[in-house]
């Protein structure tokens, strides 16, 4: 049985063929829709979310499937301190695959150990969250046509941020890749990340300002700060608007530098530039849908039912 919890669990070739199949799904909607009649996505959300689980709740239904779950441990058996464990176990007997947000790092690591069905990481804490990678890698692979050969930027909170985390680790096995982390001090990304681009000779630069580092990006990838991470109340408040992309600072990007973001935006992009050709933070919306559509027929050793 097969698991999504990083972006590593598909290699660059199974990546390349999940593209494929979300590029079908995407031109070919009727032919996939009743391949899971019959079968369950359960989406157990133990932290908010708006597009993570209604996208992966819109991918079952457009493929027929149907859905159960809950959008806030609140009100699941979190409350009264059920593990992770215990909640997997008993979903296994009620689903065929399932989505979990977690606010703890490695709880779908855990949870995949005690499931018996497939599991995807919508999300642990600070550290990864594949599905998203999956659908900015799309993305760009869409407006780029390709992932090789490209200078990234990531701005903002590059600490506590899991979704560069995973986008750094996948991009980093394309070749031609560099990256440029934009973000003050307090908030670089983790060592074990860099450990990694060290070790695989992949270039690098860590630099505070914006503007000097936009001229040099095909790629922008804005970033929230994680308030719900911090430990104090003030640091947030000192470096919430650390970063806010504007028209003027666009101005200096390359003309096919595009904009991502994983959404919710707080004010890291001033709403002008969403009408700036380059903005593609809500065509990223779009690609997920059909990205998660594939991710769910991988995971069900449905993929290769259907020629594309
Ligand atoms: C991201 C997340 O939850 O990590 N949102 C998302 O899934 N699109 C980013 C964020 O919350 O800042």
């Amino acid at each position: 049985m097969r698991h999504l919890l990083t972006p590593q669990d598909f290699t660059v070739e199974e990546t390349r063929q999940l593209f494929l199949l979300a590029d079908d799904l995407e031109a070919n909607p009727g032919k996939y829709a009743h391949i899971c009649d019959g079968r369950k996505l359960a989406t157990l959300f133990f932290e908010p979310s708006t597009r993570t689980r209604l996208s992966h709740e819109t991918a079952m239904l457009n493929l027929g499937g149907s859905v159960i779950g809950f959008p806030s441990g609140n009100v699941s058996s979190a409350t009264k301190g059920e593990t992770v464990a215990d909640t997997i176990r008993v979903i296994s007997c009620f689903a065929d695959i399932a989505a979990i947000r977690h606010p703890k790092e490695g709880a779908a690591t855990v949870a995949a150990h005690y499931s018996t069905i497939p599991i995807i990481n919508a999300g642990d804490g600070g550290h990864q969250h594949p599905t998203q990678t999956l659908l900015d890698m799309q993305t760009i692979r869409k407006l780029k046509g390709g992932l090789t050969g490209m200078t990234i930027g990531l701005c903002g909170d590059l600490k506590f941020g899991r979704t560069v985390h995973s986008l750094v680790e996948s991009m980093s096995r394309y070749s031609g890749i560099r990256f440029v982390f934009i973000s003050p001090d307090e908030l670089k990304m983790p060592d074990y990340v860099t450990d990694l681009l060290r070790d695989r000779h992949i270039p690098y630069t860590e630099v505070t300002r914006l503007e000097d580092a936009i001229p040099e990006l095909d790629i922008l990838y804005m970033t929230r700060v994680q308030r719900e991470r911090f430990f104090n109340e003030e640091d947030y408040i000192r470096l919430k608007d650390f970063y806010v992309l504007d028209e003027k600072k666009l101005s200096r990007a390359k003309s096919d530098c595009y904009v991502l973001h994983p959404l919710p935006r707080v004010n890291e992009i001033a709403p002008e530039v969403d009408d700036d050709p380059r903005a593609a933070y809500f065509l990223q919306v779009r690609y997920g849908v059909f990205v998660r559509e594939a991710v769910i027929l991988e995971l069900l050793g449905l993929a290769g039912d259907y020629q594309f």
